[in-house]
């Protein structure tokens, strides 16, 4: 047991034959630090059908006269989700940007390596920047910095960003777009660690390349932000040596790292499954420490802060992705479907990011439709997984401050972890709106948790409501045909009494306790 565990345990004791208890202790004047919104987005790669059938699908009664499915959109627009980054992923280090705009009959069908299918480019910039405007999101732009480089980026923001009267600008204009699509983040490649990626790079080569990517960039347009890519995983041979060198390269002309990480239960060994979220806390805290090391030896004055640009539960799919015939066109790749446990680790995923607010300020939860997505859908409709609904709650109710908020809750030990909260919570504090928002995941299978908070300093603060995802079967799902397998229901188990919060967290729940004036 942790130093700061056992005085939890001290401080809040319990009989084993009583509830298990945890506090929450905040401080108004303790702060984490403002949220950037930024750190709900999401990711729609050109790859299976997460554009074809999922955001676009021409001709079906389901879209609108620019192809766009109208149920997706109305389902995107639930999550409110703030920015979306595209067009890859592992698709964008192939990525000929060119092919994909101007009229669709010209655009040419081409093999697309990262993924085994043939891309037709039927949906590309042009349209998702349109798309992007109904779904009411921003775009986070990758460029190709595997099969291509700095020319072919800096000519691509010229097509998006320049005004017009030069070659690429003028050809957006032509293709229907007068005004520029003023595209603000740019992400420099994606995974170039891995060893899968086309065009597949050392540290050392790829720090430069991002540095002169970045540079010839903000020549043209100074407004912009970059994002150089970190390790694609925590478990990658080069973690940690690669962050280091690369930020060596080009610390001075990038604004974020890049962090990316999947989780799975192929072992269906749920306790250490959901101890995840204790995995992603620690590759944060170590990417910022690298960051920070690399800042202290340049003695520099700006800080590299973290866009963490895919993160999800993923293995379900696996399986079935290894025998998919390769060249098809828009196939059933990557359709993980999430049960009832993938939402109680992603809900505490979306709770360890808050509580990294300070240096986490973008982040996407990968993808966003039918690929590794909370949204499905078939030619008949649209409708939420599980994972949909934690998703949803916190990016909705999870902006203003985040309060360094203290756990004092027991733990427990799994397979590879070790003192494991069986409490994640953060709060978020929206002083503006006067609202309080408590986000917890209870993680034991067997106990509920008997849960305080001295609320004091919030006075005249009310429970506003508490929302709850549970369900007896960790592996419920929702489907076509049963779509409401797993939805969040409404709680009475939270009270104020003297400015103090008291409420139960049920056995292997999510929960959201909205607090307000
Ligand atoms: O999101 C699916 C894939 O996972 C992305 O294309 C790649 O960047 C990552 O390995």
């Amino acid at each position: 047991i942790h130093k700061e565990q056992k005085n939890a345990i001290q401080l809040a004791p319990y009989k084993e034959d009583t509830m298990k208890k945890a506090q929450i202790i905040i401080d108004k004047y303790f702060l984490t630090g403002k949220v950037d919104k930024r750190i709900f987005g999401s990711f729609i790669e050109q790859l299976g059908r997460a554009v074809y059938e999922g955001i676009y699908q021409e001709g079906s009664p389901l879209s609108d006269e620019q192809g766009f499915r109208k149920d997706t959109l109305e389902l995107v627009r639930e999550l409110q989700v703030p920015i979306v980054r595209y067009p890859g992923g592992n698709f964008v280090s192939g990525f000929k940007w060119e092919d994909s705009v101007g009229p669709k009959e010209l655009r040419p069908a081409r093999p697309e390596l990262a993924w085994g299918v043939i891309e037709n480019n039927h949906f590309g910039l042009d349209e998702f920047v349109d798309w992007a405007k109904k779904a009411d999101t921003d775009i986070m732009m990758a460029v190709n910095l595997g099969t291509r480089g700095p020319e072919e980026a800096r000519n691509l923001l010229e097509y998006c960003n320049f005004k017009g009267g030069t070659y690429y600008s003028d050809m957006r204009k032509a293709n229907g777009h007068a005004e520029p699509h003023n595209i603000k983040t740019w992400c420099l490649g994606n995974e170039m660690d891995g060893p899968w990626q086309m065009g597949h790079k050392t540290a050392y080569e790829y720090g430069r390349t991002a540095a002169e990517t970045s540079r010839i960039m903000k020549m043209l347009d100074p407004e912009i932000e970059t994002v150089a890519c970190g390790s694609s995983n925590l478990m990658m041979p080069t973690f940690g040596d690669w962050e280091y060198t690369v930020l060596d390269e080009c610390y001075d002309l990038v604004d974020y790292m890049s962090l990316h990480q999947y989780y799975g239960n192929a072992a269906d060994d749920t306790p250490d499954f959901l101890a995840n979220s204790k995995g992603m806390d620690d590759f944060i805290s170590g990417v910022v420490s690298i960051c920070d090391a690399v800042r202290a030896k340049k003695h520099g004055k700006k800080r590299i802060n973290l866009s963490f640009d895919e993160w999800n539960v993923w293995y379900h799919s696996n399986a079935a992705d290894e025998k998919l015939k390769k060249w098809g066109q828009a196939p059933h790749q990557l359709e993980d479907i999430y049960n009832f446990e993938d939402a109680l680790l992603v809900g505490s995923m979306l709770i360890t990011l808050l509580r990294h607010a300070d240096r986490v300020k973008m982040a996407c939860l990968a993808q966003l439709v039918n690929v590794i997505a909370p949204i499905m859908t078939s030619d008949t409709g649209a409708w939420r997984q599980t994972i949909f609904y934690p998703y949803m709650y916190t990016s909705i109710f999870g902006r203003g401050t985040v309060l360094n908020t203290q756990v004092l809750a027991p733990v427990y030990d799994s397979r590879n972890y070790c003192d494991v909260s069986y409490l994640d919570s953060v709060c978020v504090w929206n002083e503006e709106k006067d609202t309080l928002t408590i986000f917890a995941v209870n993680k034991s299978l067997e106990e509920d948790l008997e849960v305080s908070c001295d609320l004091r300093q919030f006075e005249g603060y009310q429970v506003k409501e508490h929302i709850v995802l549970t369900n007896d079967d960790m592996k419920a799902v929702n489907t076509e045909t049963d779509p409401e397998k797993v939805v969040p229901v409404k709680s009475a188990a939270s009270r104020i009494d003297g400015g103090k919060l008291s409420t139960v967290l049920g056995k292997h729940s999510w929960n959201m306790i909205r607090l307000a004036k």
